[in-house]
């Protein structure tokens, strides 16, 4: 597992040296003819991302071999303003050239034990398998304040090994219910990158970058895909000793 870490000088330059990442391995699977499967957060910090890729990639991104898939989803429908897919469908998906049919939103409004098992079984068929185990060529995460990821609390550090791909997870404050991809199909993915802002975070990532005692309790400390990529801007990476 390689870890990089890079920082910048602001959320907006963060968010395009992720933009600029994304563009890279599209056109390396585009030179192949391949698909390049891509896994989103959602939450707020995504939205720069998104904004982005709307204004500055719009012609140079091989927008025909995406397909999108995501991270989690908060139990809501998709109109609800909480819906990580209605955040992206209005900061990303109505304003660039990507066909329905490779936009496989979690459905939020469905009973939630029932869209884990559509979820997964969806996922099954339309990534490739390796051991068993769906492949998606990116995953993109964020981070709470808390060091959850994807929709993995600390007090839900079992979903890190389920055997599921997918599971109901709840929001230890609100108690709203979440759909989330689980530890393995995470780990399991070509490349992971961490986009992470603010100073908020800087604590609980330096726990995590420097293995504090007690960095274990963080879920997102267990992410160690094939390729580990943390994209932080100064405030976030300010507790950093680099
Ligand atoms: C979600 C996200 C979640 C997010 C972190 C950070 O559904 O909320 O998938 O994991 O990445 O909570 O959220 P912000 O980007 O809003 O700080």
């Amino acid at each position: 597992m390689s870890q990089t870490i890079h920082i910048f000088e602001s959320p907006e330059a963060t968010a395009r040296a992720v933009a600029e990442l994304m563009l890279q391995k599209a056109k390396e699977k585009f030179k192949q003819s391949l698909p390049f499967n891509v896994a989103l957060s959602g939450g707020n910090t995504p939205k720069l991302l998104f904004q982005i890729l709307v204004e500055d990639f719009q012609d140079s991104m091989p927008w025909h071999i995406l397909r999108l898939f995501w991270v989690d989803e908060r139990c809501v429908p998709p109109t609800h303003a909480e819906s990580n897919f209605g955040m992206t469908y209005e900061n990303l998906l109505k304003q660039v050239p990507i066909h329905e049919v490779n936009i496989f939103r979690m459905t939020g409004e469905a009973d939630p034990q029932k869209e884990v098992a559509r979820y997964a079984t969806l996922l099954d068929a339309q990534l490739p398998l390796v051991n068993g185990l769906p492949k998606f060529d990116l995953v993109l995460l964020g981070m709470g304040d808390d060091g959850h990821t994807a929709s993995i609390f600390p007090n839900n550090l079992n979903l890190l090994q389920y055997e599921s791909t997918v599971a109901v997870a709840v929001h230890p404050a609100s108690g709203q219910k979440r759909l989330t991809l689980t530890g393995n199909i995470i780990n399991g993915a070509d490349s992971v990158v961490f986009l992470i802002t603010g100073s908020s975070k800087s604590s609980v990532l330096r726990q995590i970058i420097q293995h504090e005692p007690g960095f274990e309790k963080y879920p997102a400390s267990y992410i160690q895909s094939g390729s580990v990529a943390f994209y932080l801007d100064k405030a976030a990476a300010n507790e950093l000793p680099l």
